[in-house]
């Protein structure tokens, strides 16, 4: 049996060691890392909301009446009526009958998804889906059959005939290392023909898509009782925490039964104030998501003209194929010596290294300037 530090060894021969940085600074697309200041295109602040002026006054005033901590879970006396104001404002903006907060997507996909699935049933997830959906397979009693990459046609052929009491197709929208998009369209369909259930990880879509709706937004589909949606107040809302939305039955469900819910304690209100804030600029200034996507799309169309491969990526989301593990340091480290941030992402964490740059709202055009300048350089 390898001891620790022998394991440690080998990680760090292969070029997969990963150390934590830690920020001196507010998060934004300007950072402060050992010292420096840098240019962030590692965030998932898509919005730039993660300090955000209105924001932080209201998380002032939720701590002036709620005090910080919440002492216990939400079926206890952990939830304030602020939780229940945020859960009725998600329910609206997704437009379901119901939403459930949870203290973190990881929390969310790992409690639901064992709690909505048993032991005849058969969940059918992308290849690619972010690991908290792995791991919720892997907590459930159901099988879990898992389809190629977006191929519908595999997901057909897996599909048709299965005999299950539930059958559950569960898929990210957005993915979270490609910044490619799930086709929700023919994933509905397919799951509307073989009566199967559609649980949808809108972590990356939630703020960015469909004017900030999300990805059923983006598609125009209507949510309906057998869909259910999660997503993030971690990412672009630039808050903390995740929620489901769906049907009433199915959210007094997972009430229930989600033990991430059940035995864990609840967010503090002032984090359910910073994401009810967030909600109400998203809401209410479309400049922000217009601005996020001019940004988007001029940085991902100077990155291909330099010759880049961005893989599939439709979204902030943009990765730079870098073939080996090697280079792909070897890059992330060029650009981290230029004053730019953008991170390498390696094996466990995708089977294809590449850098993850993530564009925001906020981020200036000579900081996307900056970014090609030092991409050109690259050698
Ligand atoms: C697709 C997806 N789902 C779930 C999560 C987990 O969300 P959280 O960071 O709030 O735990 C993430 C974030 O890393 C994600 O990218």
């Amino acid at each position: 049996m390898l001891m620790f530090f022998e394991k440690l060894k080998k990680l760090k021969e292969n070029m997969l060691f990963r150390e934590i940085k830690d920020r001196a600074s507010p998060q934004g697309s300007r950072i402060k890392l050992g010292g420096r200041e840098y240019v962030n295109f590692s965030s998932n602040d898509y919005l730039g909301l993660a300090n955000h002026p209105y924001i932080i006054n209201e998380v002032k005033k939720a701590i002036d009446e709620y005090g910080f901590g919440s002492g216990a879970s939400r079926l206890l006396s952990g939830g304030s009526i602020l939780h229940k104001e945020l859960e009725n404002k998600i329910a609206q903006f997704k437009e379901t009958d119901s939403a459930l907060v949870f203290n973190s997507g990881y929390a969310t996909n790992t409690g639901i998804i064992p709690a909505i699935t048993d032991k005849d049933d058969i969940i059918f997830s992308d290849e690619l889906n972010h690991a908290s959906i792995i791991d919720g397979c892997r907590l459930s009693k159901a099988e879990t059959l898992i389809y190629r990459h977006k191929d519908l046609s595999h997901l057909e052929d897996i599909i048709r005939g299965k005999n299950a009491k539930r059958k559950v197709v569960i898929t990210d929208t957005v993915f979270s290392m490609g910044g490619d998009i799930a086709p929700l369209d023919a994933i509905y369909n397919t799951c509307k023909k073989n009566k199967a259930m559609l649980y949808l990880d809108d972590a990356h879509g939630t703020g960015v898509l469909g004017k900030g709706r999300g990805a059923l937004s983006h598609f125009n589909i209507k949510p309906e009782p057998w869909i259910i949606q999660m997503g993030t107040f971690s990412k672009a809302l630039g808050s903390f925490g995740a929620f489901v939305a769906g049907s009433r039955d199915i959210i007094e469900w997972i009430i229930n039964t989600a033990r991430s819910f059940v035995f864990s304690t609840a967010l503090p209100s002032c984090v359910i104030a910073a994401s009810i804030a967030a909600l109400e600029l998203i809401k209410n200034d479309s400049e922000l998501i217009k601005k996020l996507w001019e940004n988007r799309d001029r940085a991902a169309s100077d990155i291909k003209d330099l010759g880049y491969d961005i893989m599939e990526s439709e979204t902030p989301v943009i990765p730079l194929k870098t073939g080996t593990v090697e280079d792909t340091l070897r890059i992330s480290r060029h650009l981290y010596e230029k004053g730019l941030f953008a991170p390498a992402i390696r094996p466990p964490t995708i089977i294809e290294p590449r850098i993850r740059i993530t564009v925001t709202a906020t981020h200036t055009d000579e900081d996307i300037e900056r970014l090609i300048e030092a991409l050109k350089k690259v050698n």
